[in-house]
């Protein structure tokens, strides 16, 4: 049996998410902004939570429908065999989004989405009232010009929570926003790797692990994994193929920073995450950075300037680093910032791509 899967992202990567999922087999894929709807086994939800590096969640769907008002909403989730999924104590949270469409009040939609599961499992189960003191399902239902999809979240925790990273600085990138820019900066493993305002390792550690060929979610556990309807083999086998698939590369990963105190929770987050042996860093002021090795790639993310007290001292910070970095003109530099006028200190990019990290606008700029 065939399963509606989507894999959500931050608005921007849905083209490297697009290459994760061919990469992984799967072909018939419908691209939305920040999202992917794709078909697979149900070995597919285990594979996609444990492999994806830039998807954020995984959910399975269940239904989609025109929903212009609560009528057609309540019918349409009604329809669906919650009791083939949802055990007699099973807990539903209900969220949901509302985009152009009749049925605005998500609120409004969340109960009416709940009472139409409980008056299917009512009738599925014969019972009136459910303890809901078993098993997690979360419900998400999303509408959007006036059509209703019904979802339910297989990963539980976010899938940027990879669990090696406990300690961070200030303005840590998502893991898997800094897998996101390793992958459109097209950085091969044989090429090192410098980052030179590492802050709490992110974007090294990830790359170890894209390097390595570790599937990002091995260290972690996964809401489905609990649910009774899924075969607990998905689990079993997408892990095997996970320690199948690992390689031993040689890396040659650098990172330093101006900060100590991040620069020591580095360390820790990549002894966390086993890779710490890959990834040298080390305390240093951007001015003092010599740029030495001429083969080397650049992936950064640069500090924004809002805690500088003002603009002229982030753009000196950031023509010093343009300074220290001018004798690597050989490899791709690939500087992440929300900074507005980057490109008149540093020069025209050869590609700028929007990326938002939460709710600040971003780019990524390139230099080939
Ligand atoms: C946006 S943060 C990087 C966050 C990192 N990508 C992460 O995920 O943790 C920018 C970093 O630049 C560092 N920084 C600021 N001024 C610097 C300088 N003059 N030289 C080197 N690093 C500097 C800050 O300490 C901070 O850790």
């Amino acid at each position: 049996m065939k399963y509606n899967l989507i894999a959500t992202c931050t608005f921007g990567l849905e083209s490297v998410l697009k290459k994760e999922l061919i990469g992984l087999g799967y072909n018939d894929l419908q691209v939305q902004d920040g999202r992917i709807t794709f078909q697979a086994e149900e070995l597919g939800i285990a594979r996609a939570n444990l492999f994806l590096r830039t998807a954020d969640r995984i959910y399975l769907k269940l239904s989609e429908f025109k929903a212009e008002d609560f009528d057609e909403l309540y019918e349409g989730v009604k329809n669906i065999d919650w009791q083939d999924m949802v055990p007699v104590d099973g807990v539903m949270h209900v969220n949901g989004r509302s985009k152009k469409s009749k049925l605005s009040s998500v609120p409004a939609c969340q109960s009416i989405t709940k009472k139409a599961i409980i008056d299917k499992m009512t009738k599925s189960y014969g019972v009136e009232k459910f303890t809901e003191d078993g098993k997690v399902f979360p419900v998400e239902i999303i509408l959007e010009n006036d059509i209703a999809i019904v979802t339910l979240d297989t990963s539980g925790t976010a899938l940027y929570k990879r669990g090696y990273r406990l300690h961070t600085g200030e303005a840590p990138l998502k893991e898997t926003l800094a897998a996101g820019l390793i992958l459109l900066s097209n950085w091969r493993p044989n090429i090192p790797l410098i980052d030179p305002f590492c802050g709490s390792g992110t974007i090294l550690v990830e790359a170890a692990m894209i390097g390595r060929n570790i599937a990002p979610g091995l260290n972690r556990h996964f809401l489905s994994m609990k649910w009774d309807f899924l075969n607990r083999s998905i689990w079993k086998k997408a892990v095997e193929e996970a320690f199948d698939k690992r390689n031993t590369n040689k890396l040659e990963l650098f990172g330093s920073d101006i900060d100590p105190k991040v620069i020591k929770y580095a360390q820790l987050n990549s002894e966390n995450a086993d890779l710490n042996t890959m990834i040298e860093f080390k305390q240093q002021d951007i001015t003092d950075f010599k740029f030495t090795n001429k083969k080397a790639y650049i992936i950064t993310n640069l500090p924004y300037g809002e805690r500088l007290r003002n603009k002229s001292s982030i753009d000196e910070l950031y023509r010093s680093f343009k300074n220290s970095i001018k004798y690597n003109d050989q490899f791709g530099k690939h500087i992440f910032t929300s900074h507005e006028h980057f490109q008149e200190i540093f020069g025209r990019a050869n590609k700028k791509r929007k990326l938002y990290n939460g709710n600040i606008k971003c780019h990524l700029y390139s230099y080939y």
